[in-house]
């Protein structure tokens, strides 16, 4: 089966995502890139330096940025519709469905790589709520739709609470990139800014030996106090009260 054939047969697999729609009338051209492959094996071995400490997480975080902007998005989405999807699921009423998925090579088998990938779908009321990571680095691409984003370093950590400094506040959409480390950008916040939209995201975990692979909290910026230096102490939330307080006015 040609490229071609095989991006239409994806997207008609893929109904719940409007993806012909988002590429119909965009700059998104199949072919205009670089392969999805490369950009598969490039990611491995980014989290493998990541992880044997041969770069630090902003490097890290600029090098996936310069990726997105390199890859051919219609390519990489075709791989992400063979990809094996593992688990699907959503944590709570208000979040987006999670799928995660496991790229298949050439053969069809699942590949083994050193980072994790899932896909959000989210409706116009899904949101992910602003929470901060610990041991862990990830990456959010939109292939559908649009979102406002925003996102705080963390500057340290309170007894029940983390002190955060605002970083952005943008909309990005299909194509763009958003990436968290401990070093730039640890907590982040998603609300979809269409009817649909969707991030393909790349995790790499286990960063910090002998600690857990992962820690995700939820915090509570809009509610946190102003600090003189023009940071904010965010309350730790649960992720349940988190919900309720962070719908998609917000
Ligand atoms: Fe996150």
């Amino acid at each position: 089966m040609d490229r071609r054939s095989l991006l239409r047969r994806t997207l008609a697999a893929f109904p719940a995502y409007a993806l012909l729609a988002e590429f119909a009338g965009s700059s998104v051209v199949a072919g205009s890139g670089k392969a999805a492959r490369s950009w598969i094996l490039d990611q491995q071995d980014l989290a493998l330096a990541l992880a044997r400490g041969e770069i630090p997480p902003k490097r890290w975080q600029a090098e996936v940025e310069a990726l997105a902007r390199q890859v051919d998005l219609a390519e990489l989405v075709a791989e992400i519709g063979r990809a094996e999807a593992r688990h699907i699921g959503r944590a709570l009423p208000s979040y987006p469905v999670k799928r995660s998925l496991v790229f298949r090579d050439e053969t069809g088998a699942p590949r083994k790589l050193r980072y994790a990938c899932a896909l959000f779908g989210f409706d116009r009321g899904n949101v992910i709520t602003p929470h901060g990571h610990r041991h862990m680095v990830s990456a959010h691409l939109v292939i559908e739709g649009a979102f406002r984003v925003r996102t705080f370093d963390r500057l340290r950590d309170e007894p029940g609470a983390m002190i955060v400094r605002p970083t952005s506040d943008t909309t990005i959409r299909t194509g763009a990139v958003s990436t968290i480390s401990a070093e730039r950008d640890n907590i982040h916040w998603f609300v979809p800014r269409t009817e649909r939209a969707a991030t393909f995201d790349v995790i790499v975990s286990g960063l910090d030996p002998g600690a857990p692979p992962f820690t995700i909290q939820a915090i509570d910026p809009v509610r946190g106090e102003a600090l003189p230096d023009g940071s904010l102490r965010a309350p730790i939330l649960g992720f349940e009260e988190a919900s309720r307080f962070y719908t998609a006015e917000i």
